[in-house]
């Protein structure tokens, strides 16, 4: 008799529950999908154990499968799918009288009724329903959902050859080496990802657009992706370059109103929709950051856009025009200009003249994703064009998914940003952003809702949780939540990820969603606070701490950091810009007296020592909040090591590292910008921090053995200036002699950790080693910054290090001196025209900090 005949058949059923479950390890990949077995299952024991469903569509088959899966996993016993049921069921029907994409959930003696609109919203509701398990609400009937707005889209930034604009977690899951992967799951699993928060469309290149992407060879490929992606109700969508009727269609002009350029749009278009029937549309960046547009020919965006939307109109798709088209080539030293005038300047003559298929995308912010900007004032400008809002997924200006940054606390701020537009009779009016995208605050002319749309640059990639940060996931989650409903409140959004990503224990739920919620603040406040800017190095990676490379150059994201004061002036006396916003939220932005400290210096050019609403200077607040920050950076450490045991080990280490990495960045952040604020301002911290940093000791300036000092630029990201570097193969070593009274104490180093080379570090007390790290990270600069600098500064800290007066602290650092260039350079520097660099990591160290003993205190 085998062990089989002697095991309970429910137990058996148990069993292989639990062993699919924990077979696999959380490498994040399913997100919020887990499917955990709940807690109190037995609230839902009169759920019908079978999924009736005769919808014959992939969609109806996945929405169904789904279920399934979904309600076998968490409730601990087997569904099954059927296409007829006698007794109660699970019915998942189609009711073509529900509004478009909508659903409801109902009971009634039949059982439960999830009707969809059709089979992407039978999916919507299906997932919807597993949402409400794994949060254990109960079951009640619903009103009818629908979505907010028709377009609710992901853009990917990804190129054909694999890598991703802006993309922090590994390479393409579309593309590879020129073409469409072979082996296209992950797209497949994406698209589900997404539809399981309502995201219907999905652009999967980089809007920087390959030329060649419309060849016919590409567009067959593409349609693989359309495939993958059809099953879960995602329509695929491409952005596309502006003069491919010359580059690929062979023409001798891209002009828009040329009859030859009209007839290749046309063709083309018809010939996308063979491949592709459900093709969702098109997304254009012209006449922006050196992409050609329809100004080489005097003509409109309104020309550029109608000539596609006219090609795709036959076939049901739409044209986004990005309203991102801006000068960046403007005159520092003309005082009136300003690129956040650019979105109303150029797109608000054109306004009615776009055509109803057209939807301009415009992004929350004037600017281009800072840490908080105001939002964009075309919003209310364009009273007959359709609209839609870009949000950026991808933390491409705040922490690029090595810090927590919760942005749906952004992005509703923005969202509920009333814009007091006037109405008919003049009269300012309720005109949040939410009412502008989704059509209702300007209707067409019939009174119906315009088009209109949310859309998120989210770049995912190929490393196994999507986004790098387990905790990035609760933006593309959020994101779908705000599209599908933008009055959805953010501790809900919070709440319920959390949940399904990191499980129902209570302290897990006590902790998480509070870590989330607080974390925009956090971040805003160790960057840069006050509407300035996000403070990072805007020539480069837009990661680290690189202050005055926003000024004096043509890019336009000037703070003016001067003398006087700091801050743009964008009141009437200044750019004007401030004009832009409709009057009544153009004087609350005017006036002194009633701009919010937050937005500060966007608007006003100020002295340091102005005086806030709050009742301090600017300046004292700058000090204070980035000390405040900081520390509220470092207490994620203890705050996440409180859920150790609560949390699958995998994940829980993963998201441990993260932290511990954003503490210590948190520190190089508000060093960075309080030392700068200190130099430029003239005025000292009234708490005498900044600058004095006890137990400091600075790798510069303590007993060095083959170190040699080397300037750091910018100045500011490493303390003093300077940082030591090991040219010697046998390694260097930075002796100093402990001052500290007898106990146990923090130990921490500050490095700059390159992307290619891996030095290695040990510490040292009386000749015993204490502790040892490898410089190892792959920080998001990745293969271009080879220097120590904002982007690489990184922290080690050794715990519970006993000292005592006398005692001899050794660091022993080990360069990378491997120079096979080759070796180390990425293959996409390797084959560019850039001039080859020295890759090796020669062991840099910036300070060692002797601090109190406990978790990361910063110091
Ligand atoms: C930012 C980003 C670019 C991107 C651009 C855009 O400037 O840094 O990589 O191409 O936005 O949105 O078009």
């Amino acid at each position: 008799m085998t062990m089989k005949h002697l095991v309970p058949k429910t137990f058996l059923i148990a069993a292989c529950l639990s062993v699919g479950l924990t077979a696999k390890a959380e490498d994040g990949s399913a997100a919020w999908l887990r499917y955990a077995p709940i807690a109190n299952a037995k609230q839902y024991e009169t759920l019908p154990a079978v999924i009736v469903s005769r919808g014959e569509s992939a969609s109806e088959r996945a929405a169904a499968e789904e279920l399934r899966r979904g309600l076998t996993s968490m409730l601990g016993r087997p569904f099954t799918v059927a296409k007829n049921g006698r007794g109660a069921a699970i019915l998942l029907t189609a009711d073509a009288h529900l509004p478009s994409e909508s659903y409801r959930i109902a009971r009634n003696i039949h059982g439960l009724h999830i009707d969809g609109s059709s089979p992407a919203a039978e999916l919507y509701g299906v997932f919807h329903f597993l949402e409400l398990i794994a949060s254990q609400r109960p079951i009640r009937d619903e009103k009818t959902q629908s979505p907010s707005a028709t377009i609710r889209w992901t853009d990917e930034w990804d190129n054909l050859n694999g890598t991703i604009e802006r993309g922090y977690a590994g390479r393409s899951i579309f593309f590879d080496n020129g073409h469409v992967r072979a082996d296209l799951t992950r797209a497949g699993e994406y698209a589900r990802l997404l539809a399981s928060v309502g995201i219907n469309g999905c652009n999967v290149n980089n809007v920087n657009a390959d030329l060649d992407t419309l060849s016919p060879e590409h567009l067959r490929e593409f349609a693989r992706i359309a495939d993958v992606f059809r099953p879960w109700g995602v329509k695929l969508a491409l952005s596309i370059d502006l003069t491919s009727p010359q580059t690929i269609g062979g023409l001798d002009t891209f002009d828009p109103v040329d009859p030859k350029v009209i007839a290749w749009w046309q063709s083309k278009a018809a010939e996308i929709y063979k491949l592709i029937p459900d093709f969702a549309g098109f997304t254009v960046k012209a006449d922006s950051e050196g992409r050609k547009g329809p100004s080489q020919y005097g003509r409109t965006p309104a020309d550029a856009a109608n000539v596609l939307a006219r090609a795709l109109k036959p076939h049901g798709g739409v044209v986004l025009y990005r309203g991102f088209v801006y000068n960046n080539h403007l005159d520092w030293n003309d005082r009136k200009a300003d690129r956040a005038r650019a979105g109303v300047d150029n797109f608000v003559k054109n306004d009615g003249t776009f055509d109803p298929n057209v939807i301009i995308q415009i992004k929350e912010g004037p600017i281009d994703f800072q840490a908080r900007e105001p939002v964009s004032p075309l919003f209310a400008a364009l009273h007959k064009t359709n609209v839609a809002i870009e949000v950026q997924t991808a933390q491409e200006y705040t922490g690029q998914q090595r810090h927590m940054v919760f942005l749906p606390s952004m992005w509703k701020w923005v969202l509920d940003t009333d814009l007091r537009a006037p109405g008919a009779d003049g009269k300012p009016r309720a005109t949040p952003v939410k009412s502008i995208v989704t059509g209702h605050a300007f209707p067409n002319a019939d009174g119906s809702a315009r088009m209109g749309g949310f859309i998120s640059v989210t770049n995912v990639g190929l490393d196994a949780n999507w986004l790098h940060h387990p905790m990035a996931m609760a933006n593309l989650y959020g994101f779908g939540r705000l599209a599908w409903n933008p009055d959805t409140p953010v501790d809900e959004i919070a709440n319920t990820w959390s949940t399904m990503t990191w499980g129902s224990d209570a302290a897990v739920r006590a902790t998480v969603p509070k870590m989330l919620l607080g974390s925009w603040q956090v971040y805003e406040g160790h960057t840069g606070p006050n509407g300035i800017g996000t403070l990072t190095n805007i020539l480069g990676y837009h990661f680290g701490p690189g202050i005055e490379s926003a000024e004096r150059n043509g890019w336009g994201q000037w703070f003016r950091g001067e003398k006087d004061g700091i801050g743009m002036d964008r009141t009437s006396a200044g750019t004007g810009y401030i004009q832009q916003y409709p009057p009544e939220l153009a004087a609350k932005y005017e006036s002194l007296a009633t701009i919010p400290d937050d937005l500060l210096l966007f608007f006003h050019h100020v002295p340091y020592d102005y005086r806030l609403h709050s009742g301090k200077t600017l300046v004292q607040s700058i000090y204070d909040t980035h000390y405040a920050s900081a520390l509220a950076a470092a207490e994620y450490v203890p705050q996440w090591k409180s859920l150790q045991g609560r949390i699958d080990p995998e994940r829980y280490t993963q998201t441990l590292h993260l932290f511990e990495f954003q503490a210590g960045h948190a520190i190089v952040w508000r060093d960075a910008i309080n030392q700068w604020f200190a130099k430029q301002s003239g005025i000292p911290d009234a708490m005498h921090r900044v600058g004095n940093d006890p137990g400091r000791m600075e790798a510069e300036a303590v007993k060095a053995d083959g170190f040699t000092p080397v300037d750091v630029t910018p100045w500011e990201t490493a303390s003093g200036g300077k940082a030591m570097v090991c040219h010697d193969a046998k390694g260097c070593t930075l002796t100093t002699t402990v001052q500290q009274p007898s106990g146990k104490y923090n130990v921490a180093v500050q490095y700059y950790d390159m992307w290619s080379g891996i030095s290695r570090y040990e510490l040292l007390v009386d000749g015993k080693r204490v502790a040892q790290w490898s410089a190892d990270d792959t920080l998001p600069p990745a293969q271009f910054d080879a220097a120590p600098d904002g982007q690489t500064a990184t922290r080690f800290t050794a715990q519970g290090i006993a000292l005592h007066p006398g005692a001899t602290m050794t660091l022993h650092a080990m360069p990378d001196m491997r120079s096979e260039l080759e070796h180390v350079m990425p293959a996409a520097e390797a084959n560019s025209q850039l001039r080859p660099r020295d890759y090796r990591e020669f062991a840099p160290v910036d300070y060692i900090v002797i601090g109190p003993d406990g978790d990361l205190t910063p110091q």
